[in-house]
């Protein structure tokens, strides 16, 4: 007869930009972790991610309420508070990691969950790497979370099929209003759309339209350098056709040189130098050279914290990963993140698979260019193909006096074991 473990107390951080999902991802893990009492003793969460972990100021989740736990499945926004701090590589600061290792020794932590993109699932690795070392050995496993959608391996990022549908419903919406007041007023709407190196959100804009000439009739990506000319000629043309022209935008477009657009040294559309914001100064562009009133909006936080009208297929996927990380942890599995596999495009069918994290850590998936139309202002068919079952499903929030009722944690503090304090 196998002995049975004696159980380890587990440490979930989140990391990174937040999404309207990464909670349901947090509810997965602790739902999972309760049903594995034999292998996680107690559950605790950074507070700030890998800040809490470090400064050793851990949430005791155990103290939150059945209701908390459910109602983060619905609640935006990084509930534990997350953190964008890369620990260094182990050469340039095996300190950090030593310290980690040392207040999960302190706690008895033996697994670790890491909610996150690209770093965190490089930091996840080498600390499972660095624990063996240290003779302290931890179960790593990455939670996938980005709405950048930029993870290799995995067929979508938990997170990325709100913001994608957050996208396509604003662009939608705001290209009626343009085209009822195109006659007289306003003829051009920029909408910039996060995603510093990869369009993938860019391109969930074009799911707002069907026909070649359905808005947005521009999408700029970062995959493909800025070519002014072609740009201008395209909305001129929109606008001679359809009265009006729609354009999403996104914050990496770069131009020729690899510079990004809003760093080249150009200026938005208050005559400010340029500090970030791309969406100006494309609207300005505009307007100077082709005279064209315009409105420009930044989606910025608003796309990413829209829980209130999030992807049911992301919910669920979000929540699905945060459960694998813990079965496959109690597994013994190590140094693994569960990936979204897809089955089948239509019906969208999926799976969740182990994939190594040494080979997801520090790789950028970005949007192929068959998913681009050869002028490099629109999707492709294959494009929509993917994209679509992504944003499927309603998953609304409860409300309360009109509003999403949302939860918050009682962030119960872990009574701290070592002495002294830890600047980081
Ligand atoms: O996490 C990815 C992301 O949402 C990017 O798309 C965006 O450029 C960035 O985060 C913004 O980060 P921050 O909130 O730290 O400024």
């Amino acid at each position: 007869m196998s002995k049975t473990p004696k159980p380890r107390n587990a440490f979930y951080a989140q990391s990174g930009g937040v999404t309207a999902v990464i909670n349901a991802s947090a509810a997965g893990v602790i739902d999972a972790a309760r049903r594995h009492r034999k292998y996680i003793g107690r559950l605790y969460a950074g507070r700030h991610g890998i800040i809490g972990g470090l400064t050793e100021d851990l949430i005791d989740v155990g103290a939150e309420t059945p209701a908390t736990i459910r109602g983060l499945r619905h609640t935006p926004a990084g509930a534990f508070g997350s953190a964008r701090f890369k620990l260094k590589g182990l050469g340039q600061n095996r300190a950090e990691y030593e310290r980690l290792i040392e207040v999960f020794r302190a706690h008895d932590i033996g697994y670790f969950f890491y909610n996150g993109g690209n770093d965190s699932m490089d930091t996840a690795l080498k600390v499972s790497q660095i624990g063996a070392q240290l003779g302290y050995p931890v179960t790593c496993v990455g939670v996938p979370k980005t709405v950048d959608n930029d993870l290799p391996l995995t067929d979508c990022c938990p997170g990325f099929g709100s913001v994608a549908k957050y996208i396509a419903v604003s662009t939608r919406e705001a290209a009626l209003d343009v085209a009822s007041m195109a006659r007289t007023s306003t003829k051009v709407f920029v909408l910039e759309v996060m995603g510093r190196h990869a369009g993938w959100i860019a391109a969930a804009g074009g799911l707002a339209g069907n026909g070649p000439d359905d808005p947005p009739q521009v999408i700029l990506f970062p995959e493909v350098a800025f070519d002014e000319s072609a740009f201008l000629a395209r909305v001129k043309g929109s606008v001679g056709k359809n009265g009006y022209c729609v354009i999403v935008v996104s914050e990496g477009v770069k131009n020729a040189d690899g510079k990004f657009l809003a760093e080249a040294g150009t200026r938005d559309a208050f005559g400010h130098a340029q500090l970030g914001g791309v969406g100006p100064v494309i609207a300005q562009l505009v307007k100077e050279r082709l005279g064209y009133k315009y409105h420009w909006a930044v989606a910025d936080y608003l796309q990413r914290a829209a829980r209130h009208i999030a992807s049911k297929t992301d919910v669920d996927q979000a929540y699905a990963v945060g459960k694998a990380a813990v079965e496959y942890a109690v597994r013994g599995m190590n140094g693994v993140m569960p990936a979204i596999i897809r089955k089948s495009g239509k019906p969208y069918r999926w799976k969740i698979e182990p994939v190594p994290l040494a080979a997801v850590a520090n790789v950028e998936k970005k949007v192929p260019r068959d998913y681009i139309t050869e002028d490099g202002f629109g999707i492709t068919a294959a494009c929509r193909r993917y994209l679509q079952p992504l944003i499927a499903g309603e998953a609304w929030p409860p409300y309360r006096d009109g509003l999403p009722a949302y939860v918050r944690i009682k962030g119960k503090a872990v009574k701290r074991r070592l002495a002294g304090d830890y600047r980081i």
